[in-house]
């Protein structure tokens, strides 16, 4: 018999087939079983009934526990008020395995409690939905850099130099050298652009982020385009073409996980073109007016970028932030050196800061003074520097935190529940 998936029943209505999965919910009427099984693309509810079956096979349906794993096969029936619309008459039940007690029930349970339990959280309904609109924005991202002549070049995890700032490094040990994990692939990526025009990196970057807030982990994954020749402008305007691409692709294909994390999705079917672009200088006047006791050169808290981006009802560009509040690499302003050529784009709704990016010094003499000042050692960054001595040029990108864009579409309090395994302060279990 063929083995189908359960979204692809509706292509077999009327045949029997093979379903494989795990039990989600049973009820029996008497004379009726009715197995609601789970297999990870839908639900499919399989009814046993007493007259077509052994009576040991219905005796067996009995026994089986929630998250038991079962074979199943079965008479595909169209059925509008099942869960997922299609029925199997089931014929034969074959059992790997009877669960033990399942921990998570239907029930409410503590974050701690499901936290300790996130390998087997992930098989609920919303955790599915959630990782499932992951899955869409990733793909969205590569779809969006690929079908505009990026070159996806991958960078280094071990990295013998901070990227951005000392004070977040994780430190391990290369053999008898001392290593860090990297905190964003930029650096690399500023070599990869002058070799493809253009290029971007995605992968996991690591800091070591003492504060425990909604908004950070220690591991997080990162999409970082890096283009030659671009300015300020064009950087803005990239990072507000690929967010406009990933809404419409997730409002396209994830509606039914939209629906299931209860997203409103009109909020995110408003955010259209063009995102405001405001000056740290606007934006600081705007936070002051709010009653805010920040003051020029202070860089935005939690609380200040919340209530930015609760202002506008689509994502908000602030550029020209104070030059110190910035890492090291960022192009001054010509015009006015003590801000930075960089950008952050805030998400509407209050979820904060979830790209940062801008231009990137290309004269060598100025990069060579910042490393200087910044205190970080020369020799990591001899190779950095030498991309200014053969054929500079103005250059730029960004850098978006896959989760921290997943937590804004799927209206998540939390980064938490945007990643498969979180890394987070006092957790990496498991
Ligand atoms: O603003 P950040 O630090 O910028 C960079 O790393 C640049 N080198 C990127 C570039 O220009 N290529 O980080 C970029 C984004 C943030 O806007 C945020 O979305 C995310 O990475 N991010 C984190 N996400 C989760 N947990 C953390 N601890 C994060 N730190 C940054
Ligand atoms: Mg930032």
């Amino acid at each position: 018999m063929a083995n189908v998936y359960v979204s692809e029943l509706r292509d077999h209505v009327g045949e029997t087939v093979t379903v494989r999965g795990w039990l989600y919910h049973k009820r029996s009427s008497g004379k009726l079983w009715f197995l609601v099984l789970r297999d990870g693309t839908g639900l499919v509810q399989c009814v046993l009934f007493k007259g077509n079956v052994t009576a040991e096979l219905f005796g067996q349906a009995d026994a089986l526990t929630q998250e038991s794993s079962l074979i199943v096969t079965g008479k595909v029936r169209k059925d509008e008020r099942a869960p997922g619309g299609h029925e199997l008459d089931v014929a034969e039940l074959a059992v790997v395995q009877i669960a033990q007690e399942y921990p998570i029930t239907p029930k409410e349970h503590g974050t701690a409690f499901l936290m300790e339990h996130r390998h087997l959280w992930l098989r609920s309904s919303r955790q599915h939905a959630i990782l499932k609109i992951r899955h869409e924005i990733i793909k969205a991202c590569r779809d969006f850099f690929d079908s505009k002549g990026f070159t996806l070049v991958d960078t280094p995890i071990f990295t013998p130099a901070a990227c951005e700032g000392t004070t977040t490094l994780f430190e391990t040990q290369y053999f008898d050298q001392k290593a860090y994990l990297t905190q964003s692939g930029q650096l690399y990526n500023e070599a990869t652009a002058a070799a493809f025009g253009k290029s971007y990196c995605f992968g996991p970057t690591f800091r070591a982020e003492k504060s425990k807030t909604r908004r950070h982990l220690m591991e997080f994954w990162m999409v970082e385009p890096e283009v030659c020749f671009a300015e300020l402008p064009d950087i803005m305007q990239l990072a507000e073409d690929m967010l406009i691409f990933i809404l419409d692709r997730v409002l396209e294909k994830r509606r039914e996980e939209l629906k299931v994390v209860e997203r409103e999705v009109a909020k995110l079917e408003r955010v259209g073109r063009p995102f405001p672009r405001i000056s740290y200088d606007e934006a600081l006047r705007l936070l002051q007016e709010k009653g805010s006791s920040i003051e020029w050169g202070g860089d935005f808290g939690a609380a200040d970028e919340t209530t930015l981006s609760e202002t506008y009802h689509r994502p908000v560009m602030v550029h020209r932030y104070p030059t110190s509040v910035k890492a090291f690499y960022m192009q001054p302003d010509p015009i006015r050196p003590e801000v930075a050529l960089c950008v952050d784009v805030l998400a509407p709704e209050g979820y904060g800061e979830i790209i940062g990016g801008g231009q990137r010094i290309h004269e060598e003499s100025l990069l060579r003074q910042r490393i200087s000042q910044h205190g970080l050692p020369e020799e990591a960054f001899r190779w950095y520097a030498d991309l200014r001595k053969y054929g500079t040029t103005p250059h730029g990108g960004f850098g978006m935190g896959i989760e921290r864009a997943v937590a804004w579409i799927c209206g998540i309090e939390h980064v938490r529940e945007t990643i498969p395994f979180p890394r987070m302060l006092y957790r990496i279990y498991p």
